[in-house]
């Protein structure tokens, strides 16, 4: 006999259940305890306009804290004839307390259920991505700073074009970071503002006090419309997924750097001995597989926005089962970045960086525009004084000075790592995390 909300008399085709319940059981497990804070939200507002007693409340609060808990523990698991999460917490309800716990639905649909579901997972995973996006940057600061005072070739179509250093590389990836954080948060503001009470998709005749669920939920505010509300599935994701592209993007490029500078032919950075890997036939061989993983990875989470465009492209408004696939790409995602943002940030602290690469011969044309500016200052005009250089270097008489000062912002001698800091502080500060936490604590009576 199965476990169905919608079931009435006829029982439902086996493989067609299979087919439309598809991997949803397995994805909803990371939903579960949204589903129950979205629950004690829900049903604390129905008491308020009178669709449930007091003593309902708070028996059925103590049960849905209970199976909360239960979650966390670990004991929480969705039966194979139940079809979703939504279900199974309906279910043990019901189980434990009989007709009350069939109470808990007034108002609501699974289809905004899943929605304020997937925004409160949306919004804890965000800040861990936060989190782990802010600990890589600060250690990308760190080596910027560590080693301000070593040159490197900086290089334009992949030929030697002007001085660099490690200072501006590790500190470029930082600072690419800080947009990428901005993006993490608008997509982090349209997740969290509160579906629940759209319903179906077109409110209910309830008088459901869709304020008081927002504040109870410490959503920033609510989806108004209820259609717009609806509209939010997929779309949510889509942002998300823009927003962890950005940062995929940024570790993708810093990879291939790494791979590059760590080749003998460059020899730029060495990567620590437990972060490379061997051959099966080379002794000789210490591979940088670890940022080639995260180049690949970090490439693939960039296909995701493309992905979940596609699953849901040209759906008019309103549900539809499409929508159930989207979490099978978007929940997967979180784990995938997190792993390529803790090894990145792992390597990069081990990094050690070479600091003689410019004694090799074949980087002295890189100091030419040095040598130009120089002239410049000595009343030569740049035309002049870059075709004096130019021919001198084409003749072999050109000796470089390497001793070279930038001092404008952002240039090599003034790297700007405090501004540039404080605007990632600025940015972390707006998403007000702590807002959320006070009110899921008080949903489960901490
Ligand atoms: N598993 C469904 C999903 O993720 C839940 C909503 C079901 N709603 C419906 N109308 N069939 O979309």
């Amino acid at each position: 006999m199965a476990n169905k909300l919608w079931e009435k008399n006829v029982q439902v085709n086996a493989d067609i259940d299979r087919f439309t319940v598809g991997r949803d059981r397995e994805m909803d497990l990371f939903l579960a305890p949204y589903d129950v804070l979205g629950s004690i939200a829900h049903i604390t507002m129905l008491e308020s306009i009178g669709l449930l007693t007091a003593e309902e409340l708070n028996t059925l609060t103590a049960e849905l804290r209970h199976i909360y808990q239960d979650i966390e523990n670990g004991n929480f698991r969705i039966e194979d004839d139940v079809e979703d999460v939504h279900s199974q917490v309906e279910l043990l309800l019901t189980r434990q307390l009989g007709d009350m716990g069939k109470k808990i639905h007034s108002g609501r649909s699974r289809n905004d259920q899943v929605l304020v579901d997937l925004k409160l997972y949306t919004r804890d995973q965000l800040k861990q991505v936060a989190q782990k996006t802010h600990k890589l940057f600060e250690e990308l600061q760190v080596q910027s700073e560590r080693n301000k005072h070593i040159l490197m070739p900086g290089y334009t179509h992949l030929q030697v074009a002007m001085p660099s250093s490690f200072g501006l590389w590790f500190g470029a990836y930082a600072e690419s970071l800080t947009d990428d954080m901005l993006f993490l948060q608008a997509a982090y503001r349209m997740a969290n503002r509160n579906p629940l009470g759209s319903a179906a998709g077109y409110g209910s005749s309830f008088p459901l006090n869709r304020t008081m669920t927002t504040r109870l939920l410490g959503f920033e505010g609510l989806n108004h419309n209820v259609v717009y509300a609806q509209m939010g599935r997929g779309k949510t994701e889509r942002n998300v997924a823009f927003a962890l592209a950005g940062i995929a993007g940024t570790m993708a490029k810093m990879a291939y750097d790494a791979c590059l500078y760590n080749s003998q032919n460059f020899g730029f950075v060495k990567l620590p001995d437990e972060c490379t890997t061997g051959s099966s036939i080379m002794p000789h061989k210490k591979n940088p597989d670890v940022f080639e993983l995260i180049r690949a990875k970090c490439n693939k989470l960039q296909a995701l926005p493309n992905q979940i465009l596609l699953i849901m492209n040209n759906l008019p408004c309103g549900y539809f089962r499409d929508l159930q696939i989207i979490k099978e790409v978007f929940i997967p995602a979180f784990g995938e970045l997190y792993d390529c943002l803790d090894m990145a940030t792992y390597i990069i602290e081990r990094m050690k960086v070479n600091e003689h690469i410019l004694e090799d011969e074949r980087y002295n044309a890189m100091f030419s525009v040095e040598e130009v500016n120089r002239r410049v200052y000595a009343g030569t005009p740049f035309r002049d004084a870059y075709k004096q250089v130019g021919l001198d270097i084409e003749a072999g008489r050109f000796t470089p000075d390497k001793n070279i000062r930038h001092t404008h912002e952002g240039s090599i001698g003034n790297l700007c790592n405090a501004e540039i800091a404080q605007h990632m502080d600025a940015i972390l500060r707006e998403f007000h995390f702590e807002q959320t936490q006070e009110a899921v604590d008080h949903l489960l009576g901490k």
